[in-house]
């Protein structure tokens, strides 16, 4: 074929076939690679690598353009929720008024969770991190529903619209009741009239004696900030629910992964990391001019913490839609003169015109700016990464079912180059110095 690829090694040519995606995007199929050649590929971190062929999300970071299922973030984010998002994410179609009526009844009755998992959550010790307690629940939502997880994927693919809700409703309830039981607080039952992000306000914040009632814009912040984080193709925590998948495992098993993943700061952690650097320019009296000067030199290892992206060269479209209705969001609560938030707006204003930033294409992600919606809606720092999770949930659960229902699907086993000792003979213990 005109575009296939020719790769030279030893003195022979090889034909690789070259796959475009339907936005354009090229790969080298490399699948045979190994058989035809005796080589293997070598690319860590998977930077260069297509591990999937997939039609939920797309991304061109150079052009700052996320689309779920072929339509712009801006147009969900302005005339969608997340519910309804998520409908889309793991079906592929904006849901008719009927299908729509027929997803919020399916979360609503699976919003509480069995009264015997209270006991899982009394056995965890005070202070326990809410992302160990959410992975641990998540999976154990299979023993609670084995029809739902028996890891025959045909029998969890005909049940799969019911175990979807659950993870999407369930993930909520035991995040807000992780955030209860961290605080000694009792835990406060989901409402049925509730919409999603409203009943998830009431169930962290409402008292058995008083409701929690939100602004009609801190709710909508809520809203925005899930759907903006449903889904971001292969990252490391849809990856690896992709590979749990693969092997068959069942739904709740997968996303529990998700979550694990997710849990480091180098994935899910990014916005806490934005706030503990705030505080700390407060704490040492800097406006931020200090802070900018250190991480234009490169001092410390000082970087600027919610700016730069690995994909996103041109900016992060949903930083720019999360800014937005982050003001809003702040009017609403009353919120004018917060210390943290003009630092944070001096960095911003600051490093937007500074060349360093500019010529490397450093725009703030959207990270800069979750983080202090989470801490205005109350939200205590060591559950933002949570508050991440339930909004992936979606992504995770369209991808596990793509890798589910793949007919040809695969274990994914990636190779290596074992670059260890080559063979040597044991050694008797006592002859060993
Ligand atoms: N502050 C100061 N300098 C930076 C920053 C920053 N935030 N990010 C990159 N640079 C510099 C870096 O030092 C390098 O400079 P030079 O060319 O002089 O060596 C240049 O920009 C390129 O950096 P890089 O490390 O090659 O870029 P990368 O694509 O590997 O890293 C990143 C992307 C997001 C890890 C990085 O920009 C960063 O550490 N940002 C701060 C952490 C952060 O906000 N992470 C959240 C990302 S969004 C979450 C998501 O979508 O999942």
């Amino acid at each position: 074929m005109p575009n296939d690829a020719v790769l030279k090694i030893e003195g022979k040519e090889y034909v690789l076939p070259t796959i475009v995606g339907s936005e354009g995007e090229k790969a080298i199929d490399v699948r045979n690679v190994r058989a035809q050649t005796g080589y293997i590929t070598y690319d860590d971190g998977f930077g260069n690598t297509g591990s999937c062929l997939s039609d939920i999300t797309f991304i061109d970071g150079d052009a700052g353009i996320l689309r779920y299922r072929g339509y712009p973030i801006e147009q969900l984010a302005e005339h969608s929720t997340f519910a309804e998002t998520a409908y889309l994410i793991i079906n592929g179609t904006l849901p008719t008024p009927a299908q729509r009526l027929q997803l919020t009844n399916l979360l609503c009755e699976h919003a509480p969770v069995h009264s015997a998992m209270d006991h899982l959550f009394e056995g965890f010790p005070i202070g326990s991190h809410p992302m160990a307690i959410l992975s641990a629940l998540l999976n154990s939502l299979g023993c609670y529903y084995p029809h739902l997880a028996t890891n025959r994927v045909q029998e969890d693919l005909a049940n799969f619209d019911e175990a979807a809700a659950i993870a999407i409703s369930k993930v909520r309830t035991i995040a807000a009741m992780s955030y209860r039981k961290s605080r000694g607080l009792p835990y406060i039952y989901p409402k049925r009239s509730l919409p999603y992000c409203e009943n998830f306000l009431h169930m962290m914040f409402s008292q058995p004696y008083e409701d929690y009632l939100p602004t009609p814009e801190v709710a909508q912040a809520l809203n925005l900030f899930l759907l903006l984080h449903a889904d971001h193709e292969q990252n490391c925590s849809t990856s690896t629910v992709r590979m749990v998948a693969s092997s068959g495992a069942n739904l709740f098993a997968s996303v529990a992964a998700g979550v694990c993943a997710l849990w480091g700061p180098l994935h899910g952690g990014a916005n806490m990391a934005v706030i503990d650097m705030l505080e700390s320019i407060h704490a040492e009296g800097d406006d931020g001019t200090k802070f900018i000067e250190a991480a234009r030199l490169g001092k410390g290892g000082h970087r600027l913490m919610g700016f730069g992206h690995r994909v996103y060269r041109n900016y992060d479209p949903r930083a720019k839609i999360i800014k937005a209705s982050f003001y809003k969001a702040l009017a609403s609560l009353g919120i004018k003169d917060d210390p943290l938030l003009n630092i944070a707006m001096k960095l911003e204003e600051v490093a937007l015109s500074d060349d360093y930033f500019i010529s490397r294409k450093l725009y703030p992600n959207v990270d800069f700016y979750s983080g202090l919606i989470m801490r205005a809606l109350g939200i205590p720092q060591n559950m933002f990464t949570v508050m991440f999770a339930i909004g992936r949930m979606p992504g995770w659960i369209a991808h596990w079912k793509e890798v589910a229902s793949n007919p040809k699907n695969k274990i994914y086993r990636p190779r290596q180059i074992y670059v260890g000792p080559v063979k040597r003979d044991y050694v008797p213990i006592d002859l060993r110095k």
